[in-house]
């Protein structure tokens, strides 16, 4: 019977880390699904597809040849032969994407993609903002990540109220939550999920929690 984990939880929340290390522990394959949203945004970006044009930005995403790798120790991602697992963590593509997250036809293409990979393998971690609830909803174990907005701060290196940059970095952490969550439900965990919160937990700690869940 194959096993699936459905991982969910804003940003800073220290989701990827997290699931990909429990993938590890499993010996499961890790599938980070907002790196498909990134990737096809810098496809966009790359290619000049006016962001504003819903029916361009769709039609990009559904004609992407996107690659990404699901195993928990190799992070690779190409679109149309282009190796972007570096660039697409970069600041320009963060504030980029939500034309895409919020183009419910690029998300229906992507859900499409990751459904496809999700049944491609006997064990798979998957994480991103809408897995437990859209894209896996039938998943063994349904996990919401949440972290106080002070510890998803923290991790990020930053310190609250410290200095100009950390208060940008701050500004535009909430302000991507707020893009997001008007189309993705992660700060309620719906019914049958179980709500994580890593604030007071350490690396080693949330993985444990992770991994306690799976067990049931
Ligand atoms: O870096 P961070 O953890 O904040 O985000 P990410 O997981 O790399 O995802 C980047 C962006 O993709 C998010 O801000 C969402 O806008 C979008 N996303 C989404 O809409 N649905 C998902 N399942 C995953 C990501």
């Amino acid at each position: 019977e194959q096993l699936v984990v459905a991982i969910d939880g804003p940003s800073g929340s220290g989701k990827s880390s997290v699931s990909r290390e429990a993938a590890r522990r499993l010996g499961a394959a890790y599938l980070d699904t907002g790196a498909m949203y990134r990737a096809v945004t810098w496809h966009c970006l790359d290619a000049g597809t006016d962001l504003h044009d819903a029916a361009a930005v769709a039609a990009a995403v559904r004609a992407a040849d996107l690659f990404i790798s699901t195993d928990p120790d190799s992070e690779e991602v190409l679109i149309h032969g282009t190796d972007v697992t570096r660039t697409i963590r970069e600041p320009f593509v963060s504030e980029a994407v939500s034309a895409v997250a919020t183009n419910l036809a690029a998300r229906e293409e992507l859900v499409r993609r990751q459904r496809a990979l999700i049944a491609g393998h006997a064990r798979i971690v998957a994480e991103g903002r809408d897995i437990t609830t859209v894209v896996a909803p039938e998943a063994q174990a349904r996990i919401l990540l949440t972290a106080s907005e002070e510890a998803r701060l923290r991790r990020r290196g930053l310190q609250l109220g410290g200095g100009q940059s950390g208060e940008d970095l701050h500004r535009q952490v909430v302000a991507r939550d707020a893009k997001d969550s008007t189309v993705t439900n992660f700060t309620t965990a719906s019914d049958g999920v179980v709500t994580l919160d890593s604030s007071d937990l350490d690396f080693e700690q949330t993985v444990q929690a992770v991994l306690r869940v799976v067990a049931g």
